[in-house]
């Protein structure tokens, strides 16, 4: 199973995707937990220590190595295809059943950027898509520019976080435009933030014909966990109840 999580910034989107990281590997699934968004913070959210993990899009020796160039160089001759199968377990981190690979950023060159470090990390991509076995849940940016045209028909659910407000229903609106240009058909929202009925009937009214399979509450415990430093708990009865139900709804059968 592919999980590709997107939406505003700020939605809840990296907690979202680090609580159903944590949910199925407790189910027993090997996950690997791909850190897709510049703004990378999923492994602080999954309890992993950071120190020496190092961004994809930033290991310019690997880079120089699998693709034949420089990273940054532009109109060069490189591998659009470089091997990268060994990559996730080479360069991922893993922790109770989660392995956590950050993929980094790559500047965005005038005209759209193909450059070495770019072709790395879309020939990764679409091989944790469309190759890797395991469950993979992938932490976007709005934007899901790592995912390319065939490599997005491999996601098997690209779910968008909204939270109570219009701003990230607009947003919503937007990633679900772009999931049309790519194939992408399995798309569902998770509420996130969510205080009272109100707002959630709000998100229902206006998340026009986007499935809503969930809603994480507003939770203390999470803004508790923000605060301390440290991964919200699964074992917090109302966050675990809420992200079981939506693990069901996004299994495949669901
Ligand atoms: N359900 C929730 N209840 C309370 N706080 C939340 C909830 N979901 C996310 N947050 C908080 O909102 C902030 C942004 O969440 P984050 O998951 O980093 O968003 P994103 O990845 O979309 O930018 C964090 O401080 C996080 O602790
Ligand atoms: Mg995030």
């Amino acid at each position: 199973m592919k999980i590709a999580v997107s939406g505003k910034g700020g939605v809840g989107k990296t907690t979202l995707s680090s609580l159903l990281a944590r949910y199925w590997a407790r189910k027993g699934y090997r996950v690997l937990a791909v850190d897709a968004d510049p703004d990378a913070n999923l492994g602080s959210a999954l309890g992993i220590d950071p120190t020496g993990l190092v961004p994809i899009a930033s290991m310019n020796e690997l880079i120089f190595e699998r693709t034949g160039a420089h990273p940054g160089t532009v109109g060069g001759f490189f591998k659009l295809n470089p091997k990268v199968d060994d990559l996730p377990d080479a360069l991922g981190r893993e922790k109770d059943g989660v392995r956590l690979l950050v993929m980094g950023t790559v500047k965005k060159g005038g005209g759209g950027c193909i450059c070495p470090e770019s072709a790395l990390l879309k020939a990764l991509m679409s091989h944790l898509v469309l190759y890797h076995k395991d469950l993979v849940i992938m932490d976007m940016e709005a934007g899901i520019e790592h995912l390319g045209r065939g490599t997005a028909q491999g996601v098997d659910r690209l779910v968008i976080v909204v939270e109570p407000g219009r701003r990230s229903i607009e947003t919503a609106a937007k990633v679900r435009e772009l999931t049309a240009d790519l194939g992408l058909e399995r798309v569902a929202a998770v509420a996130s933030k969510v205080r009272t009925p109100d707002q959630a009937r709000f998100l229902l009214a206006n998340l026009d014909g986007i499935e809503l399979v969930g809603i994480l509450p507003f939770s203390e415990e999470i803004a508790a966990a923000d605060l301390e430093n440290r991964p919200p708990s699964l074992d917090d009865p109302e966050i675990y109840q809420a992200v079981e139900k939506i693990a069901a709804r996004l299994e495949p059968e669901g």
